[in-house]
């Protein structure tokens, strides 16, 4: 369902580019950093995601994500993208715009992580901001969707100042770090002020 969109992924998508930051499709040659980052920031993360899989960090387990990646790109069902600092090209996290619905509803969804030593350095807000005329303008997507855990402080912050709007309370919405887990549910539309 490519009626909406206005890019082409039979060629590759351009980087995306915010403040201090770039966003870009992941790679086999990240990889190391990846594996790296998500391990060095395991503790961090895993109380916020979906179970890891026991093999999660290993290559054969990323190349297999970013088969997933190119599947799913290629059909707009969802768009992965890596984050990585301009200052030195480091990466510092992850954001996945996914579940993408066209028709009649136009949305998706964002999941998004930072490596634990970047963290609170306005990068994943950077990101967010440059995601979101990219998701709204090419992918001509009318409502950008986010959940998160009534105490995930971090990411409320996140959503609210980067213009998501509160809409409601889903109960035992996902399954987080092994159990079912109320979740806020927040939405930015495209006409929301930027
Ligand atoms: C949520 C997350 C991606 C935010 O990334 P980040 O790069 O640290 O975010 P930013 O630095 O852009 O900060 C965004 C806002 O959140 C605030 N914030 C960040 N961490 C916070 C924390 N632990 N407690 C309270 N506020 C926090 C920042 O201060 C900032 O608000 P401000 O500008 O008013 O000061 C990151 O904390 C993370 O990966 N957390 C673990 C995984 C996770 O929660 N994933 C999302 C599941 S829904």
């Amino acid at each position: 369902m490519a009626f909406f969109r206005t890019v082409s992924f039979s060629e590759p998508m351009p980087a995306i580019t915010g403040n201090g930051i770039m966003l870009r499709m992941p790679q086999m040659a990240d990889y190391a950093e990846w594996a790296q980052l998500r391990e060095a920031s395991r503790g961090f993360l895993t109380p916020w995601e979906p179970t890891w899989p026991s093999d999660d960090l290993t290559r054969g387990a990323f190349r297999r994500r970013l088969k997933r990646y190119a599947e799913d790109q290629r059909a707009d069902l969802a768009y992965a993208f890596m984050v990585f600092r301009n200052e030195d090209g480091a990466l510092v996290g992850g954001l996945t715009l996914a579940n993408i619905r066209r028709g009649v509803a136009q949305a998706g969804s964002l999941g998004y992580w930072m490596g634990a030593q970047f963290a609170r350095h306005g990068f994943m807000t950077a990101a967010l901001r440059a995601l979101i005329p990219f998701a709204n303008e090419n992918l001509r997507l009318h409502r950008l969707e986010a959940a998160c855990i009534p105490g995930n402080d971090a990411s409320i912050r996140l959503l609210e100042k980067t213009g998501f709007k509160r809409e409601g309370y889903a109960r035992e919405y996902l399954c987080i770090n092994g159990a079912w887990q109320d979740h806020l549910l927040y939405a930015r539309l495209r006409s929301d002020a930027p």
